[in-house]
């Protein structure tokens, strides 16, 4: 029987995530809810990565309490799944605070201003872009695109994706109405006509979210490949604030 579609991870970097030993902790003092630099180590090797455990997730009115943790998972997993690895590995595990999602740290530049990002011209900035609506995140705030030294950009905090009810704010608003550049295109409708990664995606998101915030991100799909374009929002109400 073939081999059900999963996220496409170095088995020793899931290994270190999911069982590496946590060696050290520490508050991020800037993060919203309680964000922990980890020190992880398994089998000689050592890492850091990011922790947020569901006790330390500051209840909002319009997400389900303790569920942010999961909806990280959830948000790497579907970026994966449509072939846009732009979010570092993470994985839901125990840890000195109890379960929630440990994410790898990226080592990256800090960023100069949103004008400065805003004005990168990347196709990953497309992509992330795009993913924002797929997975409408409601959080897309300056410091939640990171550059890394090599030039790649990562995105991060995507704890406040997936609701049903549109959501997006997001400090990329020029992209709002545009046509989705023809390749990014592509690659969602390649990830949509691929019955097995469609099918591998749902099972790995049925046990993080729900099953009508499942449909609704599949209706998002669809949307978005039937208009090759990205939504108009309103440029007012859909951007975060603070901006960083
Ligand atoms: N994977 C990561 N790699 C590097 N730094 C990260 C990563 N995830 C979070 N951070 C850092 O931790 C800070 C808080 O994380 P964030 O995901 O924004 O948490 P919160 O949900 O608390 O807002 C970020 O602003 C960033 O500086
Ligand atoms: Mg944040």
């Amino acid at each position: 029987m073939a081999r059900s579609w999963r996220p496409d991870v170095p088995i020793e970097t899931h290994q270190l995530l999911k069982h590496g030993a946590i060696t050290a902790c520490e508050l991020i003092p800037w993060g919203s809810n309680y964000t922990f630099c980890v020190t992880l180590r398994f089998d000689g090797r050592q890492d850091q990565a990011v922790y947020k455990p569901r006790r330390g997730e500051r209840p909002l009115w319009d997400f389900p309490d303790g569920t942010l943790y999961r909806r990280e998972y959830a948000a790497f997993v579907t970026s994966q799944a449509l072939g846009w690895p732009f979010i570092p590995p993470t994985v839901i595990r125990r840890g000195p605070h109890g379960a929630g999602s440990v994410q790898l740290f990226v080592d990256s530049e800090p960023l100069r201003s949103i004008r400065a990002l805003q004005e990168t011209v990347d196709l990953d900035l497309a992509r992330i872009a795009a993913f924002d609506f797929i997975a409408n995140n409601a959080d897309r705030k300056g410091g939640h695109v990171l550059r890394a030294p090599d030039g790649k950009l990562w995105g991060i905090d995507h704890g406040l994706c997936f609701h049903i009810d549109s959501k997006v704010r997001t400090v990329l608003p020029h992209f709002f109405g545009q046509p989705v550049p023809a390749s990014v295109l592509t690659e969602i409708q390649t990830f949509r006509n691929d019955r097995a990664r469609v099918k591998g995606l749902r099972e790995i998101l049925g046990r993080s979210i729900g099953r009508d915030e499942i449909d609704a991100l599949l209706r998002r799909i669809d949307w978005m490949l039937a208009h090759g374009s990205y939504p108009s929002l309103n440029p007012y109400r859909s951007v975060p604030w603070p901006p960083f």
